[in-house]
């Protein structure tokens, strides 16, 4: 398969890549490259010819860029809360507007496999309760508007000759080469070998649905494949499990005190924004036969070999943390070329 993934420079996007050339499918990339090129072009060193890199922004759609593409994973975007409110303009064009053109461009050009990386966090602020992919959502935040209308604009779109698919997936966790240490379990790694304490925001009480990143990856790969008859126009919700925060500081420090290392656990109080909900991923394993296979604390192990764990540098890079990263390139941006935007 020839398969199209927007945003393959990033957290996800690589290990999809990584996954999808494993098994000797051809690869296109659109990205911005807002993090860097250089962990994608490591992967095509390792499989010269197979991957085709685009460095475009999604705004700027060029239909050329689906030429000889069986199938699309869009994973691009603005991809958290505080990105998108740093920007909320930029990030309605680039999630929600961008993702409907996308769909457009695929329905006009015949590609009918499209999965979208949609997220989770559609289901916070509804309360205590277990949600569905038929839970009525109210999306509350600038990233979760946008992902919503993006999942409602291709949903429309959908019919004989374009079969989108909704993954709403799980908060993530686990080892990419282009690392993220804004997600709260790699957050919990890089603050217990950095800074040897974990703070418990009003004491860690809050549920997450949480999956790694390569059974993301292996979920993309499985819907890119299903019958498009049990997949098209669907939502699924994509997870490992749900954990409540206290929970995963408590995994996290349990298993650098296998490595020799205390990790102190402190009670903090809670931020203004909390964000606190459950989920079920029965649907994408009655539909699709998909099972998780990584736990967290087998991701934790995983980390701590594969990251460079004496260099305190490398994790606290800016570049592996969105927002920092991203008001660093804006700021830079603007004292050369003022009111000038990266976004
Ligand atoms: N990581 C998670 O926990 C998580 C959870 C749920 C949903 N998601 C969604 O999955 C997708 C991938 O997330 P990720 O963790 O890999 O994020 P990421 O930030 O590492 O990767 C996003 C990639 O998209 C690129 N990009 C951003 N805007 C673009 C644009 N306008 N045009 C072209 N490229 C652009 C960036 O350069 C980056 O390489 C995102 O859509 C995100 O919203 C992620």
């Amino acid at each position: 398969m020839h398969v199209l993934v927007t945003g393959g420079g990033g957290y996800i996007g690589l290990e999809l890549c990584r996954q999808l050339l494993e098994r000797g499918d051809r690869v296109r990339v659109v990205d911005r490259f807002f993090f860097g090129a250089g962990p994608l072009e490591a992967l095509d060193r390792e499989y010269p010819g197979k991957i085709d890199a685009i460095t475009g922004d999604l705004r700027g759609w060029d239909d050329a860029w689906l030429d000889g593409i069986d199938g699309v994973s869009h994973l691009a975007g603005l991809s958290n809360d505080p990105t998108a409110e740093y920007n909320p303009d930029a990030n309605w064009q680039m999630n929600a507007i961008a993702t409907e053109r996308l769909g457009e461009a695929c329905k006009r050009r015949g590609v009918r496999r499209f999965v979208f990386g949609s997220s989770a966090s559609l289901y916070d602020g509804l309360g205590p309760g277990m949600f569905d992919e038929q839970t009525p959502v109210e999306p509350r935040g600038a990233y979760s508007i946008s992902k919503r209308y993006g999942e409602e604009a291709l949903l429309r779109l959908a019919g004989a000759d374009f079969a989108p698919t909704i993954l709403r997936q799980g908060t993530v966790y686990g080892y990419s080469p282009r690392m993220r240490f804004d997600l709260v379990v790699n957050t919990f790694v890089r603050d217990a070998i950095t800074r040897h304490k974990l703070f418990l925001h009003g004491g860690g009480w809050q549920w997450r649905p949480l999956v790694d990143v390569s059974d993301v990856a292996r979920a993309h790969i499985i819907v890119l494949d299903a019958p498009l008859d049990k997949v098209g126009g669907e939502i699924f919700n994509l997870m490992q499990e749900n954990y409540q925060v206290r929970q995963l500081a408590m995994l996290v420090a349990g298993s650098l005190l296998l490595l020799g290392r205390t990790i102190k656990l402190e009670d903090a109080p809670l931020p203004p924004i909390v964000r606190d909900y459950r989920m079920t991923n029965l649907k994408m394993t009655q539909r699709t036969g998909f099972t998780p296979a990584v736990t967290v604390l087998e991701s934790i192990d995983t980390m701590l070999k594969m990251l460079p764990i004496d260099d305190v540098a490398f994790l606290t890079n800016p570049r592996h943390n969105n927002i920092a990263w991203m008001t660093m390139l804006e700021e830079t941006h603007a004292a050369q070329r003022p009111f000038a935007s990266i976004y």
